[in-house]
């Protein structure tokens, strides 16, 4: 077979790749067609229609799971126990609520959108955390008037804000400082959220920080628990947590020297990288708490403090291997001595990562997924424009008009980041599990697309 290939790359390596660290758990290939939770992805593509987004429900748990395993294997070290927080922004519907429910886990949610999704499924405001670094007046009343546990404060206009929302409810609400602790992690410039270049948090410069802990100590409505911060997201190299963890200990340390209080809870925030790339071997879900745990026992048996509550909340190393995408090819374009591009039925609207961030994915045909993949085309979408790639010098076998093509390790932050850009109905999202596919989020229509549009 010979499409046009780009210069640089390299199909022995990729055919020789072992995929497992980018498919769901329950995936299996039987007869040469890819499986997932025991059913038949090109089947479910053809009843379902594509783009879809499929979720493996027995992995969503296993990794949920494998968060609260790895704190109880710790509970010596944790005095003061860990919860395990679900970053809804990755992927969230009422039926992803309902597992994070189920499995015991807290739910961050970003603003009154998530919260409402997560108050309709029935979740417990007790066990949400509300994030942002602008919630609005009615988001914060809303918070509070659901009951939520925790609000993290981004800066003291909000602090203002939440103190004038809880003493007009006649609430105490309970609160975290978001800080920045002015650490590099290295992964993409977008997502990187702990440098002291940030928009999130209260910066540790000139003592900001410092100076906000023993404002909010002074604030009525609300009681200060404790301090949050996220680093950053995707990231795989997980040792700058640890100087992270230092800083942190050090504005305890101080704030119980000089305001004389020992704050109870300190929240690490979320950013495991996974294996976006089948030659990617990102940390263990295990090993990152330990790492974490180990980080925040030793730090503060440095400084004479007393092991806070921990809090972690994951998005992308619960959701992104367990969803596949699955689209149909409608035309491949080989263009002589440059590239082949293989055009899906869906695109930058489904699926802006690649478009946004330059990221890239492992695909296959999922009716041929035993066949070498010794293809290297570049997979595009539909839209409007060049930038409307899903992955660039994908690795296939050689691909057909008509053939169903998954795009791998696409549970995080494609949904929930989706658009109606060029008039694109937003795809249906299925669970898959013991051979049952149901629906959770019906397919957009064209009356939906209008019904906002009340012109
Ligand atoms: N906590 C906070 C406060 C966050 O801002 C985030 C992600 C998380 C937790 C979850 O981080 P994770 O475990 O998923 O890395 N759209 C980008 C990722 C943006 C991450 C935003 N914040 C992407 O597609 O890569």
């Amino acid at each position: 077979m010979s499409l046009p290939m780009p210069a640089d790359a390299a199909p022995d390596r990729l055919r020789a790749a072992d995929l497992s660290a980018c498919l769901p758990a329950t995936a299996e290939v039987v007869g040469g067609r890819l499986l997932v939770g025991g059913v038949d992805l090109a089947r479910l593509a053809e009843r379902e229609g594509t783009p879809l987004y499929v979720y493996d429900e027995a992995d969503l748990r296993g990794r949920m799971r494998a968060y609260r395993e790895s704190f109880s294997a710790c509970s010596d070290r944790l005095p003061a126990g860990a919860d395990v927080v679900y970053a809804g922004k990755a992927f969230l519907d009422k039926a992803m609520v309902r597992l994070v429910d189920e499995e015991g886990l807290c739910l961050d949610v970003s603003g009154g959108g998530e919260l409402a999704i997560a108050l309709a499924a029935g979740f417990d405001a007790a066990r949400v955390v509300v994030h942002g670094n602008n919630k609005t007046p009615v988001e914060i009343a809303e918070a509070i008037a659901a009951g939520v546990g925790r609000i993290v404060v981004d800066n003291l206009a909000e602090l203002a804000r939440v103190s004038a929302a809880s003493v007009k409810a006649g609430v105490t609400q309970d609160i975290l400082l978001r800080i920045t602790p002015g650490i590099h992690v290295d992964t993409n410039d977008y997502v990187v959220t702990g440098c002291e270049d940030s928009k999130f948090g209260f910066t540790l410069l000139d003592d900001v920080a410092f100076r906000a802990v023993g404002t909010a100590l002074d604030t009525p409505g609300v009681r200060l628990v404790g301090v949050h911060m996220h680093v950053g997201s995707q990231v795989l190299d997980v040792r700058p947590y640890r100087q992270a963890i230092d800083v942190m200990c050090d504005l305890l340390a101080r704030v119980r020297d000089a305001y004389g209080v020992e704050l109870a809870q300190f929240d690490l925030g979320g950013g495991l990288g996974v294996a976006y790339d089948a030659a990617e071997r990102p940390t263990s879900v295990a090993d990152f708490v330990a790492f974490l745990v180990d980080g925040v026992h030793e730090a503060c048996a440095e400084r004479g403090l007393a092991v806070p509550h921990l809090a972690v909340e994951p998005g992308r190393s619960i959701a992104a291997v367990a969803g596949v995408a699955l689209y149909r090819v409608g035309a491949v374009k080989p263009l002589p001595g440059i590239r082949t591009y293989v055009a899906v039925d869906g695109g930058m609207s489904d699926d802006i990562r690649c478009a946004l961030y330059g990221s890239t994915y492992e695909c296959l045909l999922p009716e041929r997924a035993d066949e070498p993949r010794d293809c290297v085309v570049t997979v595009c979408g539909k839209h409007c424009e060049s930038g409307d790639v899903i992955v660039r010098d994908a690795s296939l076998p050689e691909p057909h008009e008509g053939d169903v093509l998954a795009v791998l390790g696409t549970g995080a932050y494609c949904c929930s980041m989706a658009s109606n850009y060029n008039g694109q109905p937003r795809p249906a999202v299925v669970f898959v599990a013991d051979g049952e596919a149901r629906v959770v989020t019906r397919r957009e229509t064209y009356e939906d697309l209008l019904r906002r549009d009340v012109g």
